[in-house]
């Protein structure tokens, strides 16, 4: 599913550099050494390159005010040579996360996470949206479920994945329920739950005995265990057994949020283009 995206990018971008348009421009902002941050944004330069999209790298001392990044930020918006901004999340304590992601142009907020861009998305004139969500609607598409009317349960309530998961939901017809951490009956929740997006980063947090037979399962966490191998949020085994399908850990969501990357980048150069952002 990754690899058709990743294909269907490769083929827009070549189709621009033979038009005479410059290939779409992603810049990647991390700041400090978070070993996971380092790999996830390794992983996105990778898969830029592979798909003909330039990404260009900008990395900052966790020390690094607020200001300095700001700058940065304010540096990259300016830049017609980059289509896309993606912030490396989490940022340091010192840094406010909020004051960073609403300073990204919203036509160049690659990650979807501006508030503009998730007021768009609740007001159902979606423009760049989350990744993660987007690709998990994308998989869910190409395996040809039903959403409309059906009864979709989101564990998990942040930013990054729960609240647009839930908004993605939405638009698309499903009857959609967020569980967090004060639902006092998560078990009797995931029982009804026909769809099931978990987005917690707590291994174990849904017993997969809790599956409603048939159910489709997204597990979206990734869980590093004291041997160093990756787990999800749901207990795998016993929810295999249950669910119609389930995704894999690691492998099923990951790689669907970094296509995603790619084609949030590959809009964002079109917006621009189009004359069709937010200036
Ligand atoms: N940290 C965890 N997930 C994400 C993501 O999708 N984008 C960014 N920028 N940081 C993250």
């Amino acid at each position: 599913c990754a690899a058709s995206v990743h294909a269907r990018v490769a083929s827009a971008v070549e189709s621009r550099t033979t038009r005479g348009l410059r290939p779409p421009c992603l810049a990647t902002v991390l700041v400090g050494e978070n070993p996971a941050s380092q790999i996830y944004v390794r992983r996105k330069r990778e898969v830029c390159e592979r798909v003909g999209i330039v990404s260009r790298p900008l990395q900052f001392d966790a020390t690094v005010s607020e200001e300095a990044l700001i700058a940065a930020i304010d540096a990259l918006n300016a830049d017609d040579e980059v289509d896309g901004i993606l912030v490396q999340l989490p940022l340091p304590s010192g840094v406010d996360t909020t004051h960073v992601i609403e300073r990204i142009r919203p036509d160049k907020d690659v990650d979807g996470f501006h508030p503009y861009n998730i007021g768009r998305l609740a007001q159902r004139i979606p423009l760049l949206r989350p990744c993660t969500p987007l690709g998990i609607m994308e998989l869910l598409r190409a395996r040809g479920e039903t959403l409309h009317g059906r009864r979709a349960l989101v564990v998990g309530a942040s930013n990054i994945v729960g609240r647009p998961m839930a908004l993605e939901l939405l638009l698309a017809g499903a009857t959609t329920t967020v569980a967090h951490r004060f639902t006092l009956d998560l078990a009797d929740r995931v029982a009804e739950a026909e769809l099931l997006v978990v987005a917690v980063g707590k291994p174990g947090l849904v017993d997969g005995a809790w599956v409603r037979p048939g159910a489709t399962v997204i597990d979206v966490g990734i869980n590093r265990q004291p041997d160093g191998s990756l787990i999800g949020d749901v207990g795998f085994a016993a929810a295999r057994e249950r669910a119609a399908a389930i995704t894999p850990v690691p492998g099923g969501v990951g790689p669907m949020t970094v296509a995603m990357l790619m084609q949030n980048t590959l809009h964002a150069a079109e917006l621009r283009e189009a004359g069709d952002g937010t200036d």
